[in-house]
């Protein structure tokens, strides 16, 4: 491997920014973002130095699931553009060195498309077999809904068939079934198309539901991996340098078959919602272990693949793979309102208003975050600490507009309030005090601080590509890694606790003739003749060091 490969498995020092273009920037003033408020922000979104932009769906839509709910896989949404927007907006961003992904949401249509209407009237109306259906009644299945605030069953009662069809999300996404190959081969056209457009890949929604096979004719499709092993290869053939980020919630042993297991070839990139859970429960414990068992924990997976790490998403900030105990305690220490929480599983808040504001958590945690193996992807907004609105419906509470100044509508809209896509966030974390123009210049911002992280984590290959340590020390509220490849290795220490520690680190290999020079601020640590040193941590500070030996040619 050499530092040039990094230009072609791309991915793997990627950082990913998630927008929703409805709440990103309008520019028609209709109340709506638009690709064109997008477009004219790219400037913006290339001086933070993201490198992968992650769009939320843009299709028509049944507006049940905030556009999770799709009419025509084909079509774009008219309020927010064109094709030919889309396509000035994927140029305009290619152009400033970043690519561009969108969600592909194929686990269900929304219960307007056209096939549904179709398949729905008879069971010999043509697309009736695109999705899944029985006749016979269906046990309880509330445990297995997605929304237990919305749905009690995954099965929906079909009037004109007297048959049920299958929907693992609301009642109005019906499942299309995998196991029919005219599913699959619009799939394939689906992504073809829009691969065609200028998109570099897609963050693929729902993957295990996606795959399933319930109440599907089995015997003609035994193995729904190998469908997503042609998706893989026919995106390879299709785009160079392709991607497909899945959103696999689910242990790690599993996400390994979801990456094609050694072969590599099915999922490109994976989040980590382990690791992600991990952490909100070592915060709330000021006890790095959870966070540091996690990452160890992580299955080999082959160099063509990537673990994909957040902080927070554009969904429920999901706890559910803790155990009742552990979720209770995260709960209690980041949402101990039941109004924060949402299904019984998560919280519906933003981290600045979790860490009520504290700046220096805060910093940490996104130092954390950039200096873990992965690549970081940052949901709009994370990058000045936008806060939620606690009084929009679930989910929707951390949707809120992007926050562009601190005129009207936080410089997102100028059309009246009333007719804004959403309302913005409001209080402390409103625009009038969290806002761009404000942080840009302002060394000091959380802006700038960001800006710094991506800088260093982009120069930091190890990162993305290599292998990663967790170094003993002696206090349990310290993370201490080391991430190597090649020649290079960099160690971060982060301290989740409140209390300064001091954090003596022996350094395998090293000597005297190596030192730790810090990426985030100027400073340089010898090492002694036995690789050791001592690093002083202020509560919740955190240190980015490369690990530099004599006549090194890094740049520093
Ligand atoms: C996962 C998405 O992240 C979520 O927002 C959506 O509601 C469901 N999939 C259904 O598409």
């Amino acid at each position: 491997m050499r530092i040039t490969d990094t230009s072609d498995l791309w991915w793997k020092t990627a950082v990913v920014y998630c927008l929703d273009v409805q709440t990103f920037m309008d520019w028609d003033d209709d109340g709506m973002g638009d690709f064109t408020g997008l477009a004219q922000r790219m400037d913006y979104l290339h001086d933070l130095g993201i490198t992968c932009l992650w769009l939320m769906p843009f299709y028509p839509t049944g507006d049940r699931d905030d556009g999770y709910d799709i009419t025509d896989f084909f079509g774009v949404d008219p309020r927010l553009g064109t094709h030919g927007d889309l396509v000035e907006v994927i140029r305009t961003a290619n152009d400033r060195g970043i690519r561009v992904i969108a969600d592909l949401v194929v686990n269900h249509t929304s219960i307007q498309h056209p096939w549904f209407r179709s398949a729905r009237r008879s069971k010999d109306a043509p697309f009736h077999d695109f999705y899944v259906w029985r006749s016979d009644e269906p046990p309880d299945t509330s445990d297995q809904v997605v929304f237990p605030d919305a749905e009690n069953s995954i099965w929906e009662f079909n009037e004109p068939t007297g048959e049920w069809y299958l929907h693992h999300f609301y009642k109005e996404q019906p499942d299309l079934d995998v196991t029919n190959p005219k599913v699959r081969d619009e799939v394939a056209k689906v992504m073809g198309f829009w691969l065609q457009m200028g998109l570099s890949g897609f963050r693929m929604d729902a993957v295990p539901f996606f795959l399933d096979t319930v109440g599907g004719d089995q015997k003609d499709f035994p193995d729904p991996h190998e469908f997503m092993r042609a998706l893989r290869a026919f995106l390879g053939r299709r785009v160079h340098g392709g991607v497909i980020l899945g959103e696999v919630n689910l242990p790690h042993a599993q996400q390994a078959v979801f990456f094609g297991g050694p072969e590599g070839d099915e999922l490109t990139m994976q989040f980590d919602f382990l690791a992600m859970q991990a952490l909100y429960l070592s915060m709330a414990r000021a006890d790095a272990g959870p966070l540091a068992k996690a990452l160890l924990d992580r299955p080999e997976v082959s160099p063509d693949n990537q673990w994909a790490t957040f902080v927070r998403n554009h969904d429920e900030l999901t706890l559910d793979k803790l155990s009742d105990e552990e979720r209770a305690e995260v709960f209690a220490a980041f949402g101990p309102d039941p109004s924060m929480q949402v299904y019984g599983r998560g919280l519906r808040r933003r981290l600045p208003p979790m860490l009520d504001g504290d700046p220096r958590r805060l910093r940490m945690v996104y130092s954390l975050l950039f200096s873990l193996p992965g690549t970081p992807v940052l949901f709009y907004g994370e990058e000045i600490g936008m806060g939620e609105n606690p009084e929009l419906e679930g989910r929707m509470a951390v949707r809120t507009p992007m926050q562009w100044t601190d005129g009207p509508n936080g410089g997102f809209s100028q059309a009246p309030p009333r007719k804004l896509r959403r309302p913005l966030t409001t209080g402390g974390y409103g625009p009038e005090f969290v806002n761009v123009a404000d942080q840009r210049r302002d060394p000091e911002s959380l802006l700038s601080f960001m800006k710094l992280l991506i800088r260093r984590y982009r120069e930091c290959p190890e990162l993305g590509w290599g292998g990663f340590e967790v170094l003993d020390q002696p206090h349990a509220s310290v993370l201490a890694h080391l991430c190597r490849w090649e020649d290079g290795a960099m160690v971060a220490v982060h301290n989740l606790g409140p209390e300064p520690q001091t954090v003596p680190l022996t350094l395998e290999g090293c000597d005297s003739s190596h030192r730790l020079e810090d990426l985030l601020q100027e400073r340089s640590t010898p090492l002694d003749e036995k690789g050791r040193a001592e690093l002083a941590l202020e509560g919740y500070g955190y240190r980015w060091l490369r690990v530099v030996a004599e006549g090194s040619r890094r740049l520093l």
